[in-house]
């Protein structure tokens, strides 16, 4: 038996899971019919799925929640959320619903412009490559017109090109950069072909400038790919209402004292990295989870949303906080580069439903709830570090899987969540808790055979 193959990807979706459990599990037909258990029932659908990536063998299952009462700018949704960390769907809720009765969320979107480069080293006169820039524009853009029609009848398309000199920091660097704008997709496809062809218009147009030396009328394309840094393709969603009507809070924490402790605990994820990485986390817990649901990329989410926070060169709290003559504010602005076309938004059978919840929102619209619901997430969390702590909230959400991961009976979940609704939830607490009910258990069973 080899752990190594060569020619994996040709066989067939049963092959490549009969070599994997034969090779790397010990009881190889207890995997395969675990594994095989999860593949969908229906044939067409689940080719669908295997087409999504490679290699794949069975599907990964993780929970798809709903966060209801969501008032976006007087819209009332019930946001879809994938996500397999206990208490984030019943904090994004327990949030809305804290807001709704104060005015809901409002949210806007500032700007929707998309990024891609076309790299090149290129050695000679820059003036002369300066100089010759606007008819090679011309020549890319006229190139490039079979790509972009459907974009541009569509209302985008390229907004504009610039020839950036990047010679003083690496010898004979040269970038193209392109501003897009891709309507209700994300637009990743459409912005790779047009700066692949943007690379070939300009490796043609130097080899034919009469002014160039013989070196000069070459180019090497060093790449060609959008940048998942969009920080001008941005959104702002924020709460308000006078501090007095945010009520009194766990351990009678008042409203001032809450709004003044709150605020304290932003200003730190601006200040310290450490606490930064963390709020920020918190933000993407609700973030990532709409992304997923409605079949867009977290990871160029993530990572956008990541360079942003370090725009000033220090990693900051994307979320800001203010109490100004008497009213509490809270706003996140965070670039969101999603789409509600293309992509897996409509292949997905259950992204295609989760747009559906939402009301087949345009980009914005969607960019405009993706933002709410990381605030939403940041300010449930931030709720229960300045007043109870997170571990009360957390830990209730997760019994659950503690108590499986103890293998509890349901006559022993159900005696817990009893005995736990008051008491602090812990791994050692709950685990103590079943001991004393299977000692009681035995003791009472042994009594009976006495008997
Ligand atoms: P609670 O006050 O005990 O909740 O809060 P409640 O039982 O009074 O219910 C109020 C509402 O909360 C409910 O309204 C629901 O909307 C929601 P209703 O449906 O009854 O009309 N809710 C639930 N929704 C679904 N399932 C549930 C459920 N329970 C309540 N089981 C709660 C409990 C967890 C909401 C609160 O303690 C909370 O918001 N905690 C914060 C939890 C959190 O942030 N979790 C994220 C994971 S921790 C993390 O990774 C991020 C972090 O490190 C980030 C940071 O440091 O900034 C914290």
């Amino acid at each position: 038996m080899s752990k190594s193959i060569s020619g994996f990807s040709k066989l067939s979706k049963r092959g490549k899971l009969r070599w994997l459990v034969e090779n790397f599990f010990k009881d190889p037909e207890n995997v395969m019919r675990e594994m095989k258990s999860y593949w969908l029932s229906n044939e067409e659908e689940q080719k669908i799925l295997d087409g999504f990536s490679e290699n794949t063998i069975s599907n990964f299952y993780l929970p798809f929640g709903v966060a209801p009462n969501f008032v976006i700018n007087d819209n009332t949704y019930a946001i879809p959320m994938v996500i397999e960390e206990s208490s984030v769907v019943a904090a994004a809720s327990s949030a809305a619903k804290f807001w709704m009765t104060r005015g809901g969320f409002r949210a806007k979107v500032i700007s929707t412009k998309k990024v891609g480069q076309v790299h090149f080293t290129w050695e000679g006169d820059a003036n002369k490559l300066e100089e010759a820039f606007e008819n090679l524009k011309k020549k890319m853009t006229a190139d490039a017109t079979e790509i972009t029609k459907n974009m541009v009848a569509r209302g985008g398309g390229v907004q504009d090109i610039q020839l950036i000199n990047y010679t003083g920091v690496e010898k004979h660097y040269y970038q193209i950069k392109v501003n897009f704008e891709t309507c209700d997709s994300m637009g990743a496809n459409f912005i790779n072909s047009v700066l692949e062809s943007y690379a070939e218009s300009l490796r043609s147009f130097v080899a034919i400038q009469d002014n160039f030396t013989p070196e000069e009328k070459e180019v090497t394309i060093i790449m060609s790919i959008l940048s998942n840094y969009t920080p001008e393709c941005l959104v702002r969603a924020w709460v308000e209402c006078p501090v007095k009507d945010l009520g009194v809070f766990s351990n009678d924490i008042d409203a001032v004292t809450f709004a003044k402790k709150f605020c304290t605990a932003v200003r730190i994820a601006h200040i310290d990295q450490y606490r930064a990485t963390t709020h920020n986390k918190g933000i993407f817990n609700g973030i990532d989870a709409v992304v997923l649901a409605t079949g867009n990329d977290f990871r160029a989410i993530e990572a956008c949303g990541h360079t942003y926070a370090s725009q000033d060169g220090h990693y900051r709290s994307l979320s800001n906080c203010k109490v100004e003559d008497g009213v509490f504010k809270f706003w996140l602005d965070i670039p969101l580069s999603i789409g509600t076309v293309g992509g897996l938004t409509k292949l997905h059978p259950i992204a295609k439903r989760s747009l559906e919840m939402l009301g087949n929102p345009s980009a914005e619209e969607l960019m405009m709830i993706i933002a709410t619901t990381g605030l939403a997430q940041n300010f449930a969390a931030l709720r229960s570090l300045v007043t109870t702590g997170i571990q009360q909230g957390h830990m209730k959400m997760h019994l659950g899987n503690i108590l499986n991961h103890m293998e509890a009976t349901e006559q022993e979940k159900e005696k817990a969540c009893t005995h736990f609704e008051e008491k602090a939830v812990s791994f050692n607490a709950v685990r103590e808790f079943l001991d004393s009910l299977r000692v009681k258990k035995t003791s009472d069973s042994s009594s009976i055979l006495k008997n």
